[in-house]
């Protein structure tokens, strides 16, 4: 068996024997929007380093931790706040390993949260945006090397990555509880550092909305294995050169923060519709 796969399927084990069978939706939380996790009833708290093989993350505002619990909807949702970047020096395949454990473990639909610039000039700081497909400027893909047949096809169709369902679902929550929900394309690049404004102005020729430094890989990884996959940006700041100000991370951090409240209750409604009961 390959080194992943018994990786995979050790960290899976003890996920089974710590929280129980598989839950209805895993999400991730991007920088600064963790507070989620700590909203689900009778939390099973894993922290990064507890489970293993998952690569920790040591960013600010990145707890590093899986909650596995009970959201109010009555469905099982394990939530990851923190995630491996590639920016961070992990490989690839390591930076979508918690989300592949998921999927392994039995989870059907993954929700994959970040903060990113809004290059979309219409969008206003502290937007919701739910991508409805995405630009890989990374330059790797978490595919590269040996296909692993158990785990999905050697060329899989990237043409559905963000799931229609799902899509629809998130636009009749954020109806449903009065959050506006803006939609786009999300641009992934390597980071860390931002981008400059002329690399911005290409990104809005190409057709991106918003860009960040995640998701891209744990999409690809997700939709692979078969898995159901949504995508919500919180538009933190413009990219560089939308206004005339220099971007830090603080502001990312500050405005994901103040969103809080209505990025909790757009997920919220968002899962109550994702989960039949
Ligand atoms: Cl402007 N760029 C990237 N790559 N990631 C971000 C961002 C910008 N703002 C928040 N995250």
């Amino acid at each position: 068996m390959s080194e992943l796969l018994s990786a995979l399927d050790t960290a899976v084990s003890v996920l089974r024997q710590r929280a129980g069978p598989s839950p209805d939706v895993a999400v991730v939380l991007g920088s600064g929007l963790g507070d989620f996790a700590d909203t689900l009833g009778d939390p099973i708290v894993l922290p990064y380093a507890s489970i293993p093989e998952w690569p920790s993350s040591a960013v600010i505002g990145h707890a590093g931790k899986l909650v596995v619990g009970t959201h109010a909807s009555g469905a099982r949702v394990a939530a990851l706040a923190g995630r491996a970047h590639l920016y961070e020096g992990h490989h690839v395949s390591r930076a979508v390993f918690g989300v592949r454990a998921m999927v392994r473990w039995g989870v059907p639909r993954v929700v994959l949260t970040n903060a990113a610039g809004g290059i979309n000039t219409a969008f206003m700081q502290g937007a919701l945006m739910l991508i409805d497909d995405h630009i890989n400027m990374l330059g790797t893909n978490p595919l590269v090397g040996p296909n692993l047949d158990e785990l999905g096809l050697r060329f899989p169709d990237m043409t559905y990555v963000y799931d229609r369902d799902l899509r629809a679902m998130a636009m009749e929550a954020a109806a449903a509880v009065g959050v506006p929900l803006q939609r786009g394309v999300y641009l992934a690049t390597l980071g860390p550092s931002y981008e400059t404004p002329a690399e911005i102005r290409a990104f809005r020729v190409l057709g991106a909305d918003a860009v960040g430094m995640s998701t891209v890989p744990e999409a690809i990884a997700a939709r692979h294995m078969g898995a159901a996959v949504a995508g919500i940006s919180c538009i933190t700041n413009p990219a560089a050169g939308v206004v005339d100000e220099p971007l830090n991370h603080n502001d990312v951090m500050e405005t994901a923060s103040r969103v809080r409240g209505q990025f909790i209750a757009l997920l919220d409604a968002f899962i109550a519709r994702m989960v039949p009961r």
